[in-house]
C-alpha cells in the first residue's frame, strides 16, 4: 500500500517525537526559563509507538527518524529502536539528537538496528556553544562524535540553524570540520515558532550561506538525495545541504508526517491541525489508528505558511 495525498505526493517517511524534554535550552527552541513539559502519562509508551509504526508500515511508512525534544534523555531508547526494527515495511531508523548523551548511548544503538544519527551543531566554539544551548557542554557532543564513529554509525549529518550575529561567521569553520570528520553537513534557516521572540533578527537567509561557502570551496551539484527537503552539493569528500523552508519553500517534495510524542499526528509542520490517535493506541484500536492516519494524509496542506503563522509551539513538541 502506499499513501499518497491529495496533491500526488507519497508519504513514507514518519518522524517521532519521544520526548518533548530536553537537557538543552536552544535559543532557537525554546525561551529561558523552559516551556512546561507534557506529563508523564500523556506521553505514549514505546508498546503505543510501536503498534502506531506497525500500522504506518502496513499503509506505506518505509522510513521513520526519532526526535525530541532530546530523545535520548528518555530511558531505553535502544529498546524502541529494537522494537521498531522488528517491523516488517520498516528500512530504515535513524535519530536527531543534541549529542551530548551518545557517549553512554551509542553503542547499544548501534546494536538495536539504529541506521543512521544526525547530530546538531551550531558552532566549534564553547562559550558560544553554552550561550545557543543555554545548558550544554560542546566537549561532551564532540565526545559524542567520536562515540558515534566508534559504534561504527556511517552517513552522520551535522543539523546547524544559521543565525544572524551568532554564527554565521563560523559557517566556512563548520564545513572545514564536517570534512575532517567525514560527515555531510546541512544549514537550516531559522524557522519562526511560538516560542522564540524576534525571530527575524536572527534570520540569514540560507542562499547567502550558499554564497559564502562557494566563494571558499568548489560545489559540485549531488545526485545525493535525502528523505526531504535539503538540496545537496558535494564539496571534497562530503556532501553539504542547504535547508531552505522559508526563502524558498520545498513544500510540493514533502514526504512526511509527525507524531508527536503525546500521541497527535502532525500532518505538517507548519500548520497546527493535528489529529488524536492517542486514545486509539490506549484501547488497542488498530482499526481506528489506520483511520486516523489516513485522515492525516487527507488533510496534509498543499504548504506551510510559516511567515504569516509561527509554529503553534517550541520545535521540542513537534519533533524539530
Ligand atoms: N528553526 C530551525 N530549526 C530548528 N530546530 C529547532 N528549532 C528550530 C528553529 N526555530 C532544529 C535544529 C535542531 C533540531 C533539533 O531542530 O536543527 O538542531
Ligand atoms: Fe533541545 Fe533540540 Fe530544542 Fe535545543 S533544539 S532545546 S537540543 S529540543
Amino acid at each position: 500500500m502506499a499513501l499518497i495525498d491529495r496533491f500526488g505526493r507519497l508519504i513514507n517517511y514518519l518522524r517521532i517525537s519521544v520526548t518533548d524534554r530536553c537537557n538543552f535550552r536552544c535559543i532557537y527552541c525554546m525561551p529561558k526559563e523552559g516551556i512546561a513539559w507534557k506529563p508523564m502519562e500523556e506521553i505514549l509508551t514505546y508498546e503505543q509507538i510501536r503498534d502506531f509504526v506497525d500500522v504506518a508500515a502496513k499503509l506505506g511508512i518505509e522510513k521513520i527518524k526519532l526526535t525530541g525534544g532530546e530523545p535520548l534523555v528518555r530511558r531505553g531508547l535502544d529498546r524502541l529502536v529494537e522494537m521498531l526494527s522488528q517491523i516488517k515495511g520498516i528500512k530504515e531508523i535513524s535519530l536527531t539528537t543534541n549529542g551530548s548523551l551518545l557517549k553512554n548511548y551509542a553503542k547499544n544503538l548501534k546494536k538495536a538496528g539504529l541506521s543512521r544519527i544526525t547530530v546538531s551543531l551550531d558552532t566549534l566554539k564553547k562559550d558560544k556553544f553554552r550561550l545557543i544551548s543555554r545548558l550544554g557542554n560542546l566537549d561532551d557532543v564532540f565526545e559524542g562524535f567520536d562515540a558515534l564513529f566508534d559504534a561504527g554509525f556511517e552517513n552522520s549529518k551535522i543539523n546547524t540553524v544559521v543565525m544572524k550575529g551568532i554564527n554565521d561567521d563560523e559557517v566556512i569553520e563548520l564545513v572545514e570540520f564536517a570534512i575532517s570528520r567525514g560527515v555531510d553537513i546541512r544549514f537550516i534557516e531559522f524557522m519562526p515558532t511560538d516560542t522564540v521572540k524576534n525571530w527575524q533578527s536572527y534570520f540569514v537567509s540560507i542562499n547567502d550561506v550558499k554564497r559564502m561557502i562557494a566563494e571558499r570551496f568548489l560545489l559540485k551539484p549531488s545526485q545525493k538525495s535525502s528523505n526531504g527537503p535539503a538540496v545537496y552539493f558535494d564539496v571534497e569528500n562530503i556532501s553539504v545541504g542547504f535547508i531552505t523552508p522559508l526563502s524558498k519553500n520545498f513544500c510540493s517534495q514533502c514526504n512526511r508526517v509527525r507524531l508527536s510524542s503525546d500521541g497527535y499526528i502532525i500532518p505538517c509542520l507548519g500548520h497546527s491541525d493535528k489529529i488524536d490517535v492517542k486514545s486509539y493506541l490506549r484501547k488497542g484500536d488498530l482499526e481506528g489508528v489506520m483511520k486516523a492516519i489516513i485522515e492525516a494524509i487527507e488533510i496534509k496542506p498543499k504548504e506551510h505558511a510559516l511567515l504569516k503563522e509561527p509554529i503553534h509551539s517550541s520545535m521540542s513538541s513537534v519533533g524539530g
